[in-house]
């Protein structure tokens, strides 16, 4: 891919993400922007960096970024900035969180990044070119069966008494080695792309968590759709994205999820 845009994104995570990984360490404190949903000053100075640095590098593309420091030019490139993903565990200090960006366009996803700065690593796609970590070609996992996997999971922050995701969750867990919620969505994406994990799904994410995140699982050999099965739209209400092995599987399980019909009945809980 031309004009260098992957390279330009990648050198602004890891400039954001150092960022982050500096005020980490200071334990700053966080605000509400609703009943549950957190906000640090370390969401708004990184967004303020990355959205500085795309309009200095690519003054005609727009930029949709999650805490609203972005703007429309109506032009074929826009990119989505997740600032902060993972706002929840950076607020307790819970080191698990990253920076991610990505470019799509006239609607096709062309590059994308996700940064953990803990760890150091950079995760990093581009449409056609394969995914990296920290410059090495990163596959999906082998994993056949969802009895022989691990899937990842979240739940909104935004009106989460309302999601119906611990019905999934459960029969989920019931049918595989286990599934994990770490609090941060393109993580868990660069993860599946990465073969740490088989599968992630999640209901109501907004297009810059998934944005990075589904590319780097397309072009790590994995397949993305919404859990019927349907194509994944930017702002679809739910998502699945798999190592493709697993994935008619899963979204079988979860038809009948869909549906009602619960493999393994939850427990109900009888006090004594
Ligand atoms: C959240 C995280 C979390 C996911 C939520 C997202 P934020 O993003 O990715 O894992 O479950 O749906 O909103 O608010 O930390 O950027
Ligand atoms: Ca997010
Ligand atoms: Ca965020």
């Amino acid at each position: 891919m031309a004009a260098g845009y992957l390279e330009t994104a990648v050198d602004i995570a890891r400039e954001a993400g150092a960022l982050l990984a500096n005020l980490f360490e200071r334990r700053i404190g966080y605000e509400l922007k609703g009943d549950f949903d957190l906000v640090t000053e370390a969401d708004k100075a990184s967004e303020k960096l990355i959205v500085e640095r795309l309009r200095t590098h690519f003054p005609s593309h727009s930029i949709v970024a999650e805490e609203g420091g972005g703007h429309e030019t109506g032009g074929e490139f826009r990119w989505y900035v997740d600032p902060l993903d993972g706002t929840t565990n950076f607020a307790h200090g819970y080191p698990m969180f990253n920076t991610t960006l990505a470019l799509e366009r006239n609607g096709e996803l062309i590059a994308g990044v996700v940064f953990e700065p803990v760890r150091g690593e950079m995760f990093a796609a581009e449409l056609g070119g394969g995914a990296y970590l920290n410059n090495k070609r990163m596959h999906v996992s082998k994993a056949a069966r969802l009895a022989d996997s691990l899937l990842i999971t979240g739940f909104p922050s935004f009106k989460r008494h309302k999601s119906v995701n611990v019905h999934f969750f459960h029969q989920v867990a019931m049918a595989t080695h286990g599934v994990r919620r770490s609090g941060s969505a393109a993580l868990d994406l660069a993860y599946v792309a990465a073969g740490r994990a088989d599968g992630f799904w999640e209901f109501g994410l907004n297009p810059w968590d998934m944005a990075a995140g589904v590319l780097l699982v397309e072009e790590a050999g994995g397949r993305s759709t919404d859990m019927k099965g349907e194509p994944r739209g930017m702002r679809g209400p739910h998502l699945l994205a798999t190592n493709n092995a697993i994935h008619a599987e899963t979204l079988g399980l979860f038809g009948e999820v869909f549906t009602g019909q619960y493999r393994v009945p939850m427990q109900t809980i009888n006090p004594a």
